[in-house]
């Protein structure tokens, strides 16, 4: 057995990128580092997304040679990193978002974690990143949690955001599946994004130019890069005054996602039907929490008719001369429901901007 910082929890464990789990490192091995100074916490009504944490994180390394080594809930802190380590140079690095709620009975619940486990867990495959037990890392999670409980707030416009990530530690410049990996947690108290009464609508830009995620790629999968490599797009479409990017794809423009949302159309369809549309898993949609919950809801009011469906720029266009759309709206843990107010859509390549007709009002 190999001398590891923490201590190995097994001789040797599956190969990177495996669904060995074999040898996972297990909650009740948890090593806590409690902070000896706790942070003002911020108002939760007003602080900025993402930009406060709460007073610990989760760490837990795995190498090849020793497996996962036990996890560790530490004082929140900077990491220490390889300078050459795979995550930096080749974006060998994958995350999570979910919410942790404090109901009214003041008891705190995490949001269907068992779905983002199953999400990250198949991330981290096409990444190349070990195999974890999914179980064992939201039993880690509640830790955190419960350690951190005084930062989840105490309102009902408000939650704590969880963000696992998953990094390729490889020490060398080699482009290759990692040798070495590291999870981390770390959590952050957010506002809603609109109050229970107010549901700001955002408008969209829509411009096949940009393409997110084709078959084959990444982009049924939380992994970094496909974030990075998307905000030159959203630049632009601030720069012509919309809020997110409308992604769409092939030929017949299809209608994909919304910024970093699934994206829903309710409508009266081609046959007459109400429904309520979203386009399906082919392997270029993430696929959301959320989305799988309003599909489950949905589906369980039986009050119309819901579909996995592609929708074309074309369909859309159309049901809006003929009024048949009553709603569009992207749906993501951050913001659960986000109202589509206009579409800036440029129909044909080669025009000129003056071109763009706004098509949803
Ligand atoms: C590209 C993309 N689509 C959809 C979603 C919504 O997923 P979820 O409902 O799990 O937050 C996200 C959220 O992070 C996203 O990044």
């Amino acid at each position: 057995m190999k001398d590891c910082n923490n201590g190995c929890l097994e001789e040797c464990i599956g190969e990177a990128g495996s669904d060995a789990v074999m040898g996972t490192f297990k909650a009740k091995d948890l090593i806590i580092t409690p902070a000896t100074t706790l942070k003002e916490k911020p108002d939760p009504t007003t602080v900025v997304f993402g930009t406060v944490f709460t007073d610990h994180m989760l760490t837990i390394e795995w190498s090849l040679e020793c497996g996962w080594e036990k996890p560790h809930i530490k004082p929140f802190q900077n990491l220490s990193l390889h300078p050459s380590s795979s995550a930096l140079h080749y974006a060998v690095e994958l995350f999570e978002g979910m919410k942790a709620f404090r109901g009214v009975d003041n008891k705190i619940r995490l949001f269907r974690p068992n779905l983002n486990m199953d999400r990250m867990h198949k991330s981290a495959r096409r990444a190349t990143l070990p195999g974890f037990d999914k179980e064992e890392l939201i039993k880690c999670i509640q830790q955190l949690v419960k350690i951190d409980q005084e930062w989840v707030p105490y309102s009902t416009s408000a939650s704590l955001y969880i963000r696992p990530t998953f990094i390729g530690t490889e020490p060398s410049l080699g482009v290759k599946k990692p040798t070495r990996a590291m999870i981390f947690v770390i959590l952050s108290p957010v506002r809603s994004y609109f109050s229970a009464e107010t549901l700001t609508p955002v408008s969209l830009w829509a411009n096949p130019k940009f393409v997110r995620a084709w078959k084959g790629g990444t982009g049924d999968c939380k992994m970094g890069g496909n974030y990075g490599s998307s905000l030159l797009a959203q630049c632009e479409a601030m720069d012509n005054g919309c809020q997110q990017v409308l992604w769409l794809h092939g030929e017949d423009n299809q209608i994909t996602e919304v910024g970093t949302m699934n994206l829903f159309l309710y409508w009266i369809n081609e046959d007459g039907e109400e429904e309520l549309a979203t386009p399906p898993l082919d392997g270029i949609i993430l696929p959301g929490v959320t989305r799988q919950s309003i599909l489950d809801l949905a589906l369980q009011w039986g009050e119309f008719k819901v579909s996995e469906r592609y929708l074309t720029m074309g369909d859309l266009t159309t049901a809006l001369e003929q009024n048949r759309v009553k709603e569009m709206f992207g749906s993501g843990t951050a913001c659960v429901v986000c109202p589509v107010s206009d579409i800036l859509y440029k129909g044909e390549y080669g025009r000129e901007e003056s071109d763009w007709t706004v098509i949803v009002s």
